[in-house]
């Protein structure tokens, strides 16, 4: 007996699901019991602007009666550069979240969906120029920014990039230090972006729960003037300080009444201002 059979025994064959916008996963690391990156092929026809974000998910169970399957998406940064030939995602688990629960299990070969329809705010569009860029991120907030930190544009548009990373623990923070660290020492990025560009970064990493380096809110930070004596830059001032902000709702909200504080106006695509916001992927 063979194991070979014929094409024609339909029967037997098992079916090659096909999800809608599928791609395939390529590689996924996994951060904490709480965070993990993955990346996945990305479509020929995407084109996206570093800072914006896609729709991505996996089809849903199946419905009890009518045993149908709807995709279930959620908002994603896309955290790989524009020019990247993969796409790079940076994701939250959340425990009995409908589809992060799930999502943490892929392995690569999976397929995931990915509407390609880039959209967001957190973009050199949407910005005033200005002479100094903030980037203020909270944890998988920091996605947005892995993509604008390797984004040409972002270095010929700003002479100082701040970008302040603040989570609950040092373990969480380990995606965007390694990916500044590496950043800085890679020589392919070193010939795409130029070291004295790569020399504008300014990492400024904060935890609120567990002791490290520098601790509290940046929030707090802000109000209490310590980023800014701790840079030896001036405090905040609309004429030179641009600011994008990507963190949970209540950081969001907290952070841009800051900006509004020190006299920035927030920015859209339509009409670009000194400070743009977006809210990180929770759920
Ligand atoms: P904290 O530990 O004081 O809540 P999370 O993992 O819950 O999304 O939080 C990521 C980080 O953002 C945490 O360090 C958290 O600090 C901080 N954070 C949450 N909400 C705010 C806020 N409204 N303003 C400033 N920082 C915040």
């Amino acid at each position: 007996m063979t194991e070979q059979r014929p094409v024609t025994d339909t029967a037997t064959a098992t079916p090659v699901p096909t999800l809608p916008d599928a791609q395939t996963v390529t590689s996924v690391t996994h951060y904490s019991d709480r965070l993990f990156a993955f990346r996945v092929t990305r479509p020929a026809s995407l084109r996206f602007r570093s800072g914006e974000f896609v729709m991505i998910g996996l089809m849903g169970d199946p419905h009890p009666e009518t045993g149908k399957q709807k995709p279930l998406l959620r908002a994603y940064s896309i955290a790989s550069p524009a020019w990247d030939d993969e796409l790079e995602f940076y994701s939250i688990k959340v425990e009995n979240g409908p589809l992060t629960s799930r999502l943490q299990h892929i392995q690569p070969g999976d397929q995931i969906i990915l509407r390609p329809k880039p959209v967001g705010t957190l973009v050199h569009d949407a910005l005033l120029p200005g002479k100094r860029l903030y980037m203020f991120a909270t944890g998988t907030g920091f996605a947005p920014f892995a993509s604008l930190l390797r984004e040409p544009e972002t270095f010929e548009r700003f002479e100082e990039i701040i970008i302040t990373h603040t989570c609950r623990d040092v373990a969480e923070l380990t995606y965007g230090a390694e990916l500044i660290a590496k950043l800085k020492r890679d020589d392919m990025m070193i010939e795409l972006l130029g070291q004295e560009n790569l020399d504008k970064i300014r990492y400024y990493p904060t935890t609120t729960r567990e002791s490290s380096v520098k601790m509290g809110r940046i929030t707090t930070l802000i109000e209490n003037g310590e980023l800014f004596t701790d840079l030896g830059v001036p405090p905040l001032d609309p004429a030179t300080d641009r600011a994008m902000v990507c963190g949970s709702l209540a950081f969001n909200k907290d952070i841009a009444a800051l900006m509004e504080a020190a006299g920035l106006n927030e920015g859209a695509n339509s009409e670009p201002g000194q400070f743009v916001i977006e809210k990180a992927f929770v759920g």
